[in-house]
């Protein structure tokens, strides 16, 4: 087949993306632009200064993808993919417009790309030349998913667990900032993992059982731990009444906790599979809370324990691809592309849209 060149564009939420990307799964650029510090004390995304945000950043995102490729979008562009959903509505169509105007003005074709099918299918592109076999199954954690999916082909997920309250990642970062742990660049959850792992020789005091919330049931709910940790400060009045040893007891506790979650989750998954004759030997964990050693040391015992025939291999996606990006947008919209399956200049978003 032809190389085919994608532009791709992503602005579901909070970071404004653009990236290059061709057939022969080259990375020609992945720019990111981050809002975060903007939404500061809003307690989430602020859907209008999210909008403004994208509106200021995606030309200059675009501008620096081109650049970096060192590709001409009159020349060597054959495509142009967005986001189309899920994700604020108002976000999504900065993207959706700038990326069906610029293929209209080129005379481009476009695809418009499912936001957590990109997420689901990045292995395929960063664990070449030993992708993931189909069905494998994805855990997707970070500040925006908490998600485990089943992928049976490029076209096909199944959701099998998911969140109605926090997000594991955001979790982390309450409890970082309810033990007022220092953080650096890596931000509140990757201080917690630091504060939690350090050497400590005494005994740690008693702080009780972490809850178990949705026991043996394939769902996640993680309020349940942080609102543990707050109870516990607030039994003593405070953090400036706990010492250094009930802090690391809290925070060990807490991701032991938050880990033993998707432990056992993944293991009512395997039993999932079997009980639906699905033979998965790939797991695929990806998000920000993927770069976690605990968890990675965890996950990789947890999976000895499943009875199958062939060891069950498990990967992790390079951070820079797992978090939101415009890589994975293009690189789920090339089957498409290849097969001239495109989208029409008129499509609509999909705010909300199920997988
Ligand atoms: O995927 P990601 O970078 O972007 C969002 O979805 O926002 O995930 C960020 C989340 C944050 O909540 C951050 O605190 C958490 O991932 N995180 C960690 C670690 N590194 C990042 N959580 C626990 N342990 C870490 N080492
Ligand atoms: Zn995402």
């Amino acid at each position: 087949t032809r190389n085919f060149t994608v532009l791709a564009f992503e602005s579901s939420a909070d970071d404004t993306c653009a990236a290059v990307v061709t057939s022969s799964r080259e990375i020609l650029s992945n720019v990111v632009i981050k809002q975060h510090d903007l939404h500061e004390g809003y307690g989430g995304i602020h859907p209008m200064i999210a909008i403004e945000a994208h509106q200021r950043n995606l030309p200059i995102a675009v501008k620096r993808a081109l650049k970096e490729a060192n590709v001409s979008v009159a020349k060597d562009i054959d495509g142009i993919a967005f986001t189309r959903g899920p994700g604020i509505g108002g976000c999504l169509s900065v993207g959706s417009n700038a990326a069906k105007t610029l293929a209209a003005a080129l005379d481009l074709p476009i695809v418009g790309v499912h936001h957590m099918q990109a997420h689901a299918l990045t292995p395929l592109l960063t664990s070449w030349p030993n992708p993931p076999k189909f069905p494998f199954l994805t855990l997707l954690v970070s500040g925006g998913h908490t998600l485990l999916l089943l992928a049976t082909s490029l076209t096909s997920f199944r959701i099998l667990a998911t969140t109605p309250d926090e997000s594991i990642g955001r979790s982390f970062d309450k409890v970082s900032r309810m033990l007022g742990l220092k953080w650096t660049a890596f931000g509140p959850g990757a201080a917690l993992e630091q504060f939690a792992g350090q050497q400590w020789d005494a005994d740690l005091p008693d702080i009780g059982n972490f809850p178990r919330p949705l026991r043996g049931k394939l769902g996640f709910s993680y309020a349940s731990l942080h609102s543990f940790v707050e109870r516990c400060i607030a039994a003593k009045q405070g953090i400036q009444n706990i010492d250094e040893g009930f802090k690391l007891a809290l925070a060990r506790g807490f991701q032991t906790a938050a880990v033993a979650h998707l432990e056992e989750k993944l293991l009512l998954a395997f039993e999932w599979c079997a009980q639906n004759k699905i033979h998965v030997q790939d797991v695929v964990v990806s998000g920000g809370v993927a770069s976690n050693s605990y968890l990675r040391e965890r996950l990789a015992e947890c999976l000895k324990t499943v009875d199958t025939t062939v060891p069950i291999s498990l990967s992790f996606p390079p951070p820079s691809l797992c978090t939101d990006n415009a890589v994975m947008i293009a690189w789920a919209s090339m089957h498409r592309f290849l097969a001239r399956d495109h989208d029409e200049y008129t499509i609509g978003l999909r705010p909300k849209w199920s997988i």
